[in-house]
């Protein structure tokens, strides 16, 4: 594995062509984009999409998402082009939003996992950007993690998850976002968001002006895998940190506590690892040998440091990692579906 490192809002030309030739060739690229980093590979390789399975293990049912550079490229992978997809891909492009629309022949059936549909993104990152235009080419990217691992949002979390798996590893600093992009599925009469993201539904709904639908699609591809998704232990864990994380609300703070002090106390010769991610609770409200870790209070700054916090609890050896959730209001969404799903 080679580590490319660019400046994020000015990637030198001739590293930027090391990796776009690495893409042409059939290689693994990983990259920055403004969400998280991704795998890349030529989407219209399918040899080179069905190297991403391999280095990810992600299952062939898990359709992965093609980044473009533009909107002429994007139109080009589908198979119909809705009014829909024309004002999102104007008014939210390129940003952290992924249109699902009917795919056209010529992507291959392993980029869309089978499915008549394909996933479009054009990425608000300068490098990935740059990337784009290089190769010339779709290039077909899921997070650059294992699966069912949180996803990387440095070129250090892609090493430590993938190491030699990928050849590439395009380093352009941190992902500004900091959680994947919205999905939202534009193929059938009423539009439907399948993963939130910090675009949010009601920004969607404004664009189009009228009603979006929410159903989460991982939990549709975890009963297509024919796992029972309620039972608890059983359900696919995604976005989750190797620590324990038990959620909780400022409110319910004193159960937390009874269910943290029997722990503790069970842990006779202290070895059990604790830190605490507070928003608004005071360091003083839990009382335990723990570290405290303070997090933002506004959805887009807590969602750039998610990610790495759950990174920097695996990487401390962290067992046990308790979390503050954020109030219960629209603009969390996002943010409360990744914490649930870490905590799985
Ligand atoms: O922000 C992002 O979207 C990042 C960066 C790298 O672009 N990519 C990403 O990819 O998160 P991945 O593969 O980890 O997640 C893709 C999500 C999955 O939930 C997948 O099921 C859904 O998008 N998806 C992709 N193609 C789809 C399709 N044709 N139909 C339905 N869902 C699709
Ligand atoms: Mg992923």
């Amino acid at each position: 594995m080679r580590v490319l490192s660019v400046d994020p809002e000015h990637p030198d030309p001739a590293q930027i062509e090391k990796a776009a030739d690495a893409i042409r060739t059939g290689g693994l690229v990983a990259f920055p984009t403004e969400t998280v980093y991704g795998l890349g590979a030529d989407a219209m390789n399918g040899d080179a999409v069905a190297r991403i399975f391999a280095a990810k293990g992600r299952p062939a049912w898990n359709p992965v998402i093609v980044h473009v550079a533009n909107i002429a490229d994007a139109r080009l992978l589908a198979a119909q082009w809705p009014d829909d997809a024309s004002v999102l891909s104007q008014s939210l492009w390129p940003g952290p939003v992924t249109l699902v629309l009917q795919k056209a022949p010529q992507v291959p059936d392993i980029v869309s996992a089978g499915l008549p549909n394909v996933g479009i993104r054009i990425p608000a990152h300068p490098v990935a950007l740059a990337l784009l235009e290089a190769a010339g080419r779709p290039i077909a990217a899921p997070s650059a993690n294992r699966f069912s691992e949180v996803s990387p949002t440095t070129a250090a979390h892609v090493i430590r998850s993938l190491g030699d798996r990928v050849d590439t590893v395009l380093d352009g600093g941190p992902s500004g976002v900091g959680i994947e992009s919205t999905v939202i599925d534009l193929t059938g009469d009423v539009p439907c968001v399948l993963r939130p993201g910090m675009v949010s539904r009601d920004r969607i709904e404004l664009l189009l002006g009228r009603e979006v639908d929410y159903r989460r699609s991982d939990d549709l591809e975890s009963a297509a895998d024919g796992r029972a998704q309620a039972s608890p232990g059983t359900a696919a864990r995604h976005y989750a940190p190797r620590a324990e994380v038990w959620l909780f609300e400022s409110v319910d703070i004193e159960s937390l506590q009874a269910a943290l002090s029997s722990r503790l106390d069970d842990d006779t010769n202290n070895s059990l690892r604790v830190r605490a991610l507070l928003i608004h609770t005071r360091d003083g409200a839990i009382a335990g040998r723990m570290e405290r870790r303070r997090m933002p209070a506004t959805p887009e700054l807590y969602a750039r440091e998610l990610y790495r916090e759950l990174h920097d609890a695996d990487d401390a050896g962290v067992v046990l990692l308790l979390i503050e959730l954020p109030p219960r209001h629209d603009v969390w969404i996002a943010v409360h579906d990744r914490l649930t799903r870490a905590s799985r």
